[in-house]
């Protein structure tokens, strides 16, 4: 039969227009299951923003911290939806599930990839936005505190202050981060030598499962506790909120950045931090933030090396152990700024001296960018020659910037698989590498080759057998699912760089909390696979280092 032109222009019109139909028959019917499956008459229209409403593009926006995936081209949700209960979230669950709709969730948007926020390989998907979802309730007594996960650290070290200045919370020194990725990937800061990770802190969590269970603890089981406190966040559930153990800081701490350049013996000298770095008084965290800068108008550049440090104690105390364990680096009381625990959060998350500590409350996301980044383990200095040879590479890039954070002290005391998060015993400290540019007509190859530049440059000087990496500092040069069917060998790939061996065991608690796959993106942790078929993948699961490992931990 041959089909009359009017019949080929009505499908013509029903493609053209499908896009509008289809969207919104779909919002139709999600706020229509929404509403069944919550049993209430809650208007959810006014917490789901569609590209329709005027504010879509500013909620969208509003914590999305790497600019490069705001720009047009990037996949947006199909509707951006903002709880304020945990029943809605059970409810989006259910509802996702049921109309066959990809989920992100979002708790801060720091995400380096942006994959809270942003589907490449998956369309519609609707955004999960927690930033409604931010109450903290801090109990002294107990020395405890509940924190929903659209919170940043920022308002949770605030909260404790409010009631203590002599307690505190282990998490990470930017202040704007989503209690929801952060944790979920380990989280670091300046207590990580006294205190861990706050992953090492968490006492209990609430977390909605692929079912659209809200379940605790105990519900929950040990094999999913451990592995949503490091195994990175979008695998496992919605966490919704962490109980976290809050620990004991003086009411006196100290403070202090001192910067090096070239001509001031900058190499030498970090060379000497490398090697005292991780052995220091657990009280003391030294950061060294490496970065270029011009010393004359005649365009001669050079590297400044800035010791950014924390130390839990008094200004006296911190000049007698410098003295003792690092006398090379010359710290003076006037170097020192003495203040409370609160106030040197402020200070490490970069903001200017004497800001009120009310800036936590505004999540102020400090380094908003277009960015990427990688980050290495070091479990050996690298030599001098090395790092002359790393300044070159600095000075190919126009603003770069590289962290070494010490690791040591506590976080030699807990095993590799206590958590997901291995980098433990023996990592002397963690890198990053950075570039970041402000104008959006940039060359963002061009930065992002740089990066790689440098990673490849430092090889030889790094962890290897895996080439371990920081969950939290998400980069997907390291492989991705390419698709809804994760692969359990493309995964295997950032996956062992990310967890090692932890890797196999997030497989496990995977498969049996999540089988379908429905929490899942680029870089989520696969199930194994259902259905025989997929070779490479059944010959990598009946290898030995598998198995070995999967019979020692069920
Ligand atoms: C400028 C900057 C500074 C940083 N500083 C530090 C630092 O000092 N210390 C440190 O350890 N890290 C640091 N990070 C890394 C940071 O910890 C991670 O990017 C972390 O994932 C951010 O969490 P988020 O909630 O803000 O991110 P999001 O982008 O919202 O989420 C990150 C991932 O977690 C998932 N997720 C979010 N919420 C939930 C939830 N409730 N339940 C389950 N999964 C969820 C998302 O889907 C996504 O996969 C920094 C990052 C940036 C950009
Ligand atoms: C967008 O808004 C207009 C006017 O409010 C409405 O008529 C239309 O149906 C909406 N479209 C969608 C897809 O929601
Ligand atoms: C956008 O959504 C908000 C919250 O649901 C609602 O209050 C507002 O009226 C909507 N605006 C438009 C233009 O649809
Ligand atoms: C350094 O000098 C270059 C070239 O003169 C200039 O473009 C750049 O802005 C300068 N950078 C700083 C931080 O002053
Ligand atoms: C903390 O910072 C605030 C704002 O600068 C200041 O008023 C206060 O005195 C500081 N507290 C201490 C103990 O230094
Ligand atoms: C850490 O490593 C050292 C040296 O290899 C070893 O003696 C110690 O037992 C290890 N500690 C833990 C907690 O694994
Ligand atoms: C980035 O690297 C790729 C692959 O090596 C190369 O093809 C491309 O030209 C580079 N782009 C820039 C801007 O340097």
């Amino acid at each position: 039969m041959v089909p009359s032109s009017s019949s080929i222009l009505s499908i013509l019109l029903v493609l053209l227009l499908s896009p509008f139909i289809v969207s919104h028959a779909l919002q139709d019917s999600f706020l229509k299951c929404l509403s069944r499956t919550s049993e209430s008459s809650f208007p959810f229209s006014t917490v789901l923003y569609t590209p329709n409403n005027s504010s879509f593009t500013s909620v969208l926006q509003s914590s999305a911290q790497n600019l490069r995936f705001t720009l047009p081209a990037v996949p947006k949700p199909e509707f951006i939806f903002t709880p304020l209960q945990e029943s809605h979230i059970q409810a989006v669950v259910i509802c996702s599930k049921q109309l066959g709709i990809h989920l992100r969730v979002r708790s801060g948007g720091h995400d380096f990839e942006a994959l809270s926020y942003v589907s490449e390989i998956e369309s519609p998907f609707i955004l999960v936005d927690l930033a409604k979802f931010r109450s903290i309730s801090v109990d002294i007594e107990h020395n405890s505190a509940w924190v929903q996960t659209g919170s940043t650290n920022g308002e949770l070290y605030y909260r404790i202050s409010e009631k203590s200045k002599i307690h505190g919370f282990p998490a990470g020194t930017c202040t704007s981060l989503g209690m929801g990725g952060h944790i979920s990937g380990g989280a670091y800061g300046a207590m990580l030598r006294k205190y861990g990770l706050a992953v090492d802190n968490v006492v209990d969590a609430h977390i909605i499962d692929v079912h659209g269970r809200l379940l605790d603890r105990k519900a929950m089981g040990e094999d999913l506790f451990w592995a949503i406190r490091g195994g990175a966040g979008g695998s496992f559930g919605i966490v919704t909120a962490w109980k976290v153990k809050l620990v004991p800081v003086p009411s006196a701490v100290t403070v202090f950045t001192v910067t090096k350049t070239l001509e001031q013996g900058a190499t030498e000298l970090l060379y000497r931090w490398q090697q005292i770095a991780d052995q220091l008084d657990e009280d003391l965290f030294i950061r060294v933030q490496i970065q270029t800068a011009n010393v004359s108008s005649q365009g001669k550049r050079t590297i400044t090396t800035s010791y950014n440090a924390m130390f839990l104690g008094d200004a006296n105390r911190l000049l007698q152990v410098m003295k003792h364990s690092f006398p090379e680096l010359g710290l003076t009381r006037q170097d020192c700024i003495e203040t409370n625990w609160i106030n040197s959060t402020v200070y490490m998350s970069g903001f200017a001296n004497n800001t009120p500590p009310e800036v936590l409350l505004q999540r102020i996301n400090m380094d908003r960018a277009y960015f990427k980044g990688k980050s290495d383990y070091a479990r050996k200095p690298i030599p001098e020659k090395a790092l002359e040879g790393l300044w070159e590479k600095l000075f190919e890039a126009e603003s770069p910037l590289v962290v070494f954070t010490p690791y040591g002290g506590m976080m030699n005391q807990i095993s590799e698989s206590q958590t997901p998060f291995p980098h433990r015993n023996g990592t002397k400290f963690m890198i990053l590498y950075w570039s970041s540019w402000q104008d959006a007509t940039e060359n963002v190859a061009k930065h992002i080759n740089w990066t790689r530049k440098v990673y490849s440059y430092m090889t030889p000087y790094v962890s290897k057998n895996p080439r371990e990496a920081y969950a939290n500092y998400r980069d997907l040069d390291l492989g991705m699912n390419r698709n809804s069917k994760t692969s359990f060998v493309e995964a295997s790939a950032f996956g062992t760089n990310y967890f090692k061996d932890n890797f196999y065991r997030l497989v496990h608690v995977k498969t049996k909390v999540d089988p379908d796959n429905f929490f899942r993106h680029e870089q989520s942790i696969p199930p194994l696979p259902q259905q025989m078929g997929l070779r490479n993948e059944v010959e990598f699961i009946s290898s030995k280092a598998y198995l070995d490992h999967y019979s020692h931990k069920s």
